[in-house]
């Protein structure tokens, strides 16, 4: 067995992960990040693609946005489809300039992943039997097992950005409370090679279900379907895909998506989910570790990155000056984002989509809400705040 000492032990090399490593390196804070799936699996996920104002200035003043600035799209507006038409949401007008901009969180993490590689700080991937343990008292250690040996680090402070499916939220569920809902229905996403028909995402509302139309590049459209929770991506080739997104997207005006070769099928099941405090000792939960969204709303990897700027300014500040003010606000802060994104994309998500008992009065409900949103500035403004996002605290780096 090797024993590897450091200030923060990681666990989870996602979004969450790799942005925390690198905040606390750039104010001289160690740290060790332990990832259980490999390199090139990290870095294909795909995943989200809509950055809110606050996470693209993080990336930027942390020194890891340059390629962003080169290749990414910013967006000052969405369209909210429904009965035939399209209608602007100018975000920018209405919340004095705020925007989002569109590049996939594959390309935030290999940005990441470079960084983390220039320093000679450890990122260990396909690690097994990852353990976290000694949280509740001072003296917290995670160990796990690569390549068929054991190792522990030894740490300060853990953080568990393993995501939903991680065991760092497990080790202290006797001492969470869990607020939940599953929604009876998932999306399946696809990519494909074919130039965006708009400059901006369409989100739709159609008889036949939800749809939405978003892009990753000039030459890549991002496109989703509403479909069961457990659909089986095999009862959907590609002709079926394309004419169902037709249906839902196409309005009366002629618009509707590009098609071309699609290469990359997922299904993604959605709930709402969140676990109250974000901290148990010195083990803190960060990213979809603590809080779950469905993806309507285009906060999960936003909330994340709010999360671990929020961590890495109250560790630094433990380390400078003893001073544990930040670390124990950490979870309440948190989770008055999360609770407001939480409604947000619950909002979104109920507005837009069919549920399966849904009935006609049902469907009159949601597009007399529809109607009022798009004639009303007051209804409009409430969306564009919400969807640009609540701006960060950028710490001074
Ligand atoms: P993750 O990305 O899940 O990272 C956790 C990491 O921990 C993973 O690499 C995992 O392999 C690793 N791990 C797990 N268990 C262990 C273990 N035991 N030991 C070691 N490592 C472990 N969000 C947005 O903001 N905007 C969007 O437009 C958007 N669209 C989305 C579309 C889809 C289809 C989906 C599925 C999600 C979308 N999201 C979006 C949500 C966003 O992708 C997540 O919120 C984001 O990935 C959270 O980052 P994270 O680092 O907390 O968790
Ligand atoms: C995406 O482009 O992947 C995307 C866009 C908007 C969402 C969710 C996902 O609400």
């Amino acid at each position: 067995m090797t024993s590897i000492h450091t200030q923060v032990a990681i666990v989870g090399a996602g979004p969450a992960g790799l942005m925390l490593g690198h905040l606390l390196h750039l104010r001289g804070v160690d740290s060790v990040i332990l990832e259980n799936r490999s390199r090139e699996y990290v870095i294909e996920r795909v995943r989200a693609g809509v950055l809110e104002q606050g996470t693209v200035e993080l990336m930027i003043a942390s020194g890891v946005g340059d390629r962003l600035r080169r290749e990414s799209m910013r967006h000052g507006g969405i369209y909210i489809a429904f009965n035939g038409r399209r209608h602007h949401i100018d975000m920018e007008g209405l919340t004095n300039g705020r925007a989002i901009t569109i590049y996939g969180q594959n390309e935030v993490v290999k940005d990441l992943i470079e960084a983390r590689t220039s320093t000679s700080r450890p990122l260990f991937f396909e690690v097994e039997d990852v353990a976290p343990s000694g949280f509740s008292e001072a003296k917290p250690s995670v160990s796990f097992r690569k390549d068929g040996e054991h190792h522990e680090v030894s740490a300060d402070f853990i953080a568990g950005c393993d995501g939903f499916h991680g065991v760092c939220r497990t080790v202290i569920a006797d001492h969470l409370q869990v607020y939940e809902r599953e929604y009876p229905f998932g999306w399946l996403g696809i990519l494909a090679h074919a130039a965006p028909s708009s400059e901006e995402l369409v989100y739709s509302n159609h008889p036949r279900g939800f749809a939405l139309f978003s892009m990753r590049s000039a030459q890549v459209t991002r496109l989703y379907l509403q479909c069961a929770p457990d659909e089986d991506v095999n009862q959907w080739p590609d002709d079926r895909i394309w004419s169902e997104l037709q249906a839902r997207l196409r309005t009366d005006d002629g618009w509707g998506p590009n098609e071309g070769e699609i290469f990359q099928k997922g299904i993604t099941g959605m709930r709402s989910f969140v676990v109250e405090p974000m901290r148990f000792g010195r083990l803190f939960l960060a990213g979809d570790a603590a809080h779950i969204v469905p993806p309507t709303g285009a906060k999960g990897l936003n909330l994340a990155m709010a999360d671990v700027s929020r961590l890495a300014e109250a560790l630094a500040a433990f380390y400078s000056n003893g001073s544990e003010r930040l670390l124990d606000e950490y979870s309440d802060r948190g989770l008055r984002r999360t609770w407001r994104a939480q409604r947000f994309s619950w909002w979104m998500t109920t507005m837009l989509h069919r549920a399966p008992d849904q009935n006609a009065f049902d469907y009159k409900r949601q597009v007399a809400e529809l109607e009022y949103l798009v004639s009303s500035r007051a209804a409009m403004t409430s969306l564009a705040e919400n969807y640009a996002g609540v701006p960060f605290d950028i710490p001074d780096l």
